[in-house]
């Protein structure tokens, strides 16, 4: 089929996600190759943001491909009440890479399905109900992950789940509490403690939280943040939710984000780089204190494709991979590099307010001005409100470089795979359509 007549029949066939579909022009891929997408005219187009930040390993990698076809020749599926042995397998080999005592998975198809499933997990546990989550974040987009989010993706589609009440970044960029670290005290964790005393910790099951927040802006949080959180959850036998379905899987320079923190959580969500996204998984990681009280219990959770025994064989070949060809290595030492290039960008460009990157997992923050930091597009801007980031991304497309540019982040994070070159390669196009953005400042 040639370009023109996939576009067609997407027209008048396809609803895509996130989009005014009536507006939208999706750009046709007919192949990919490594950090590279072909699209229907044959053009080269460098992936800087492995798709969705889910194709970690890098596009077309055999070894996967390869355990997806052994498996679907062997067996496609049974059912969730049988053992078979693609699960076991992959449970054993993740228990291999997860922190702590986090050694038992309930699989699901992808990161809203994994949050939803842990929060009736924490709720079980626990038999409390309250979920605190942070404002800049996002879950999923099934009614309990987008309960849980709070960004201006939720609103549109409340009323949500019960039971769910949000708190405050630790956003040093923007501090919500006009604080700079460290003189702060890390207020912005106190103030969860502060919550949870107005909301009685005898009614909070949960705190979940993205380690490293990605779509929200690549929000590091400063050191000590999670220690402290970890603490806060122990003192009121609250449970603590590391939702790692972006973060996860070498894409911060460790397996998991937290992880760069040396803190355990109780539970661990992830999707994404588990298969590096070449079919759907999920999974709620739980520790032992957890998993061995909820056996004696009847789990109230299930799905058809609870972990798919092709799914399964994906990922098992997956974690081999990241550690075969030494991709969680590659993540930092690329990362090293990035992080450096992206302050000379700052430095360089009126419109690069901040940079901030841990491993291939970055952003820049666009600003109309340095000083008063007004962002070059609205935290929530759409259609008209959304032009300038529309604008960076057309530019950045032209120059034959794919990446998000969503509200005022322009995120970096391409597969794990990719190599020096080829980032100076992105990072360059970059900088030239940064001089474009630059014309969109305040002069
Ligand atoms: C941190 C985080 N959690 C959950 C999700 C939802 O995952 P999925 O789209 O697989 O449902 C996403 C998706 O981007 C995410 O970034």
């Amino acid at each position: 089929m040639d370009a023109a007549e996939i576009k067609k029949l997407d027209k008048a066939h396809i609803m895509h996600s996130w989009a005014v579909n009536a507006t939208l022009d999706p750009t046709v891929i007919s192949d990919v190759d490594g950090v590279y997408l072909i699209d229907g005219n044959g053009r080269k187009i460098l992936d800087f943001s492995s798709q969705l930040l889910c194709v970690n390993v890098g596009h077309k990698n055999q070894k996967i491909i390869k355990a997806i076809q052994e498996q679907a020749e062997k067996v496609c599926y049974v059912y969730p009440g049988f053992s078979y042995e693609s699960r076991v397998k992959l449970g054993q080999t993740l228990a291999g890479v997860t922190p702590g005592d986090l050694e038992k998975f309930f699989f699901t198809l992808g990161g809203a399905e994994a949050n939803d499933n842990a929060i009736k997990i924490a709720r079980a546990y626990t038999r409390k109900h309250k979920i605190l989550a942070r404002y800049r974040s996002y879950h999923g987009a099934t009614f309990g992950a987008i309960t849980l989010t709070g960004d201006p993706r939720r609103p549109p589609v409340e009323p949500g789940i019960p039971g769910v009440i949000h708190v405050l970044d630790p956003y040093c960029y923007r501090c919500p509490f006009g604080s700079t670290y460290p003189e702060c005290g890390i207020q912005c964790v106190e103030h969860i403690a502060e919550v949870i005393q107005y909301e009685i910790a005898d009614t909070v099951a949960a705190v979940i939280i993205e380690p490293v927040t990605g779509s929200n802006g690549i929000i590091i949080p400063p050191d000590g943040y999670l220690k402290r959180l970890r603490e806060i959850c122990d003192e009121n036998n609250i449970l603590l939710i590391a939702d790692e379905v972006m973060s996860g899987f070498g894409r911060t320079g460790q397996w998991f984000a937290i992880q760069n923190w040396d803190v355990v959580p109780d539970l661990i969500t992830m999707a994404k780089g588990l298969t590096s996204s070449y079919i759907p998984l999920g999974a709620v990681a739980m520790c032992r204190e957890v998993s061995s009280t909820l056996d004696e219990e009847m789990l109230y959770c299930g799905l058809t494709y609870n972990a798919h025994p092709l799914s399964c064989a994906a990922a098992k070949a997956t974690i081999e991979v990241y550690r075969e060809e030494k991709l969680i290595e590659n993540a930092r030492v690329m990362g090293s590099i990035l992080k450096a290039e992206l302050e000379r960008l700052k430095e360089k460009h009126a419109c690069v307010g901040d940079a901030r990157a841990i491993g291939l997992f970055s952003c820049l923050e666009l600003v109309k001005n340095k000083r008063t930091k007004e962002p070059l597009s609205p935290y929530n801007a759409m259609g008209k409100a959304a032009e300038n980031s529309t604008e960076i991304s057309k530019h950045l497309m032209a120059r034959g470089l794919f990446t998000f540019v969503r509200w005022m982040f322009l995120f970096i994070a391409p597969p794990l795979s990719i190599s020096e070159d080829q980032l100076r390669e992105g990072l360059s196009i970059i900088d030239e359509v940064l001089d474009y953005a630059d014309t969109l400042t305040e002069k």
